[in-house]
C-alpha cells in the first residue's frame, strides 16, 4: 500500500479515539496524494462506507477546505449507478472528511499493475460506463478533473463505479503534483494539457482527455507518455505527438485508435466536444461500425483548416442535420429549375428572332 504507514497508523489511532460522529472507523482502505481512505460503519443505517480524510497539508489550506465542503455538497446531489455516491461531508476535530458509498471490488489501476492488457471490447464496455457517469455529472455542471485508473472501480458484480466525483481538486494541478514529489503514486499520466497550464475554468473536455489516456493505458498496457521525471511527462502532454494505440497493439481496430486520438487531442477544440457524442462513437465501435463522429471531426479539420470558428457543432441533433440537408436539396432544385427555365427562355428568344 502506498503512503507512509506510520502516518496512516497514527491517523487511524487518533480517528478511532476521537471518532467522527455517526461513523465507526474500522480500517484503512488506501491513500492518495490528498487523503487517506478509511473503511467505516455508518451507525444509523449500520452500513459500511468509505471515509476520505484530508491530509494535514490540505487541511491547513483554508481556500481548499472551503471548496472541499461546497463541492462535496453539490456532488451529493448526483445520483447515478456508475458514480460512487457522496453521502456526507464534514469536520470532526481537525479532520475534514468526505463519506462515500463503499465499493467492494478493485480499481482498474490494480488490474493494470498486475500487467493486464484489456481486450478492446472489455475496455470499451468499462469506458462507456464511466462516460455515462460523466454525462450525468457534466449535465449537472460537475467536472471530475481527475479521471484515472485509480478512480475507476469495478464491483464484484462487474458494475463500474467512478470515485472521487465532486472531490475538489487543488487550485492548480501543478500544486498537487508538486506536493507528491518522491512518492510512488499520482504521477501525471492522465492529466489534460489545459490542466497542466493551470487553467482553472476547464470544462468537460478535460475529462474526455483523461478518459482517453486511461483507455489508452488499458488497451496498450502502457501510459500515453512516459518519463521518469514528472515535469517531462507534463511537457509531453503539451507538445509530444501521441503514438497511435494501434501501432502498439496490432489487435486493436482502427476505429478505437481514431477515437482515442481524438479524445486526446492537445487542443480541447479538436476533441469530442461533449461526452454525449463520445458515447455515440463508443456504441458505434461496440457494434462493429466505425466511429462516425470521429470521422466527422477529421473531415472538417483536414478540409477547412481556417474554418475552426465555423465548425458545425458536433452536438447538433440529427433533426438539425436533417433540416440543413433538406434546405440544401431545395436550394439545388431551385437552381436546376431556374437554369432550365433560363435555357428555355433563351431558346424561345432565339426561335422568335429566327
Ligand atoms: N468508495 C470507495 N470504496 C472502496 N475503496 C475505495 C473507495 N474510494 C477509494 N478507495 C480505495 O482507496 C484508495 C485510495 O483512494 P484515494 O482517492 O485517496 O487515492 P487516489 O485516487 O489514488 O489519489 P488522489 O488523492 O489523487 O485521489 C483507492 O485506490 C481505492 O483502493
Ligand atoms: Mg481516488
Amino acid at each position: 500500500m502506498p503512503g507512509n504507514p506510520e502516518t496512516q497508523k497514527e491517523m487511524l489511532k487518533r480517528l478511532r479515539e476521537r471518532g467522527i460522529p455517526g461513523y465507526k472507523i474500522e480500517g484503512v482502505l488506501g491513500s492518495g496524494a490528498m487523503a487517506t481512505v478509511f473503511r467505516g460503519r455508518q451507525t444509523s443505517l449500520n452500513r459500511i462506507v468509505a471515509i476520505k480524510v484530508l491530509s494535514s497539508r490540505l487541511a491547513k489550506n483554508e481556500n481548499y477546505v472551503r471548496r472541499f465542503h461546497t463541492e462535496g455538497r453539490s456532488a451529493a446531489k448526483l445520483n447515478h449507478h456508475n458514480i460512487v455516491s457522496a453521502i456526507d461531508v464534514g469536520k470532526a476535530g481537525e479532520y475534514h472528511y468526505f463519506v462515500m458509498e463503499y465499493v467492494e471490488g478493485d480499481t482498474i489501476d490494480a488490474a493494470l499493475k498486475q500487467g493486464k492488457v484489456f481486450e478492446e471490447k472489455e475496455a470499451l464496455n468499462i469506458i462507456i460506463q464511466v462516460a455515462r457517469a460523466l454525462k450525468h455529472a457534466h449535465e449537472n455542471w460537475i467536472i471530475h478533473r481527475d479521471i484515472k485508473p485509480k478512480n475507476i472501480m469495478i464491483t464484484n458484480e462487474g458494475v463500474v463505479k467512478l470515485t472521487d466525483m465532486g472531490l475538489a481538486r487543488e487550485l492548480t494541478d501543478i500544486a498537487a503534483i508538486e506536493a507528491e514529489k518522491g512518492q510512488a503514486w499520482g504521477t501525471p499520466y492522465y492529466i489534460a494539457p489545459e490542466q497542466i497550464r493551470g487553467k482553472m475554468d476547464v470544462d468537460g473536455r478535460a475529462d474526455i482527455y483523461s478518459l482517453g489516456a486511461t483507455l489508452y493505458h488499458m488497451v496498450t498496457g502502457g501510459v500515453p507518455f512516459y518519463h521518469e521525471d514528472k515535469r517531462n511527462i507534463m511537457n509531453m502532454h503539451l507538445h509530444t505527438s501521441l503514438t497511435p494505440p494501434d501501432h502498439l497493439n496490432k489487435k486493436l481496430s482502427i476505429g478505437i485508435s481514431e477515437m482515442i486520438e481524438i479524445m486526446m487531442k492537445k487542443n480541447p477544440e479538436d476533441r469530442y466536444q461533449n461526452i454525449k457524442i463520445l458515447i455515440e462513437d463508443i456504441e458505434s465501435i461496440l457494434k462493429g461500425n466505425p466511429p462516425i463522429r470521429a470521422h466527422q471531426s477529421i473531415d472538417v479539420g483536414s478540409f477547412s483548416p481556417l474554418a475552426s470558428g465555423d465548425f458545425v457543432p458536433p452536438e447538433m441533433s440529427d433533426l438539425e442535420y436533417e433540416i440543413i440537408i433538406r434546405r440544401q436539396r431545395i436550394a439545388l432544385i431551385v437552381c436546376v429549375v431556374s437554369l432550365v427555365l433560363l435555357i428555355l427562355i433563351l431558346i424561345i428568344i432565339l426561335m422568335l428572332r429566327l
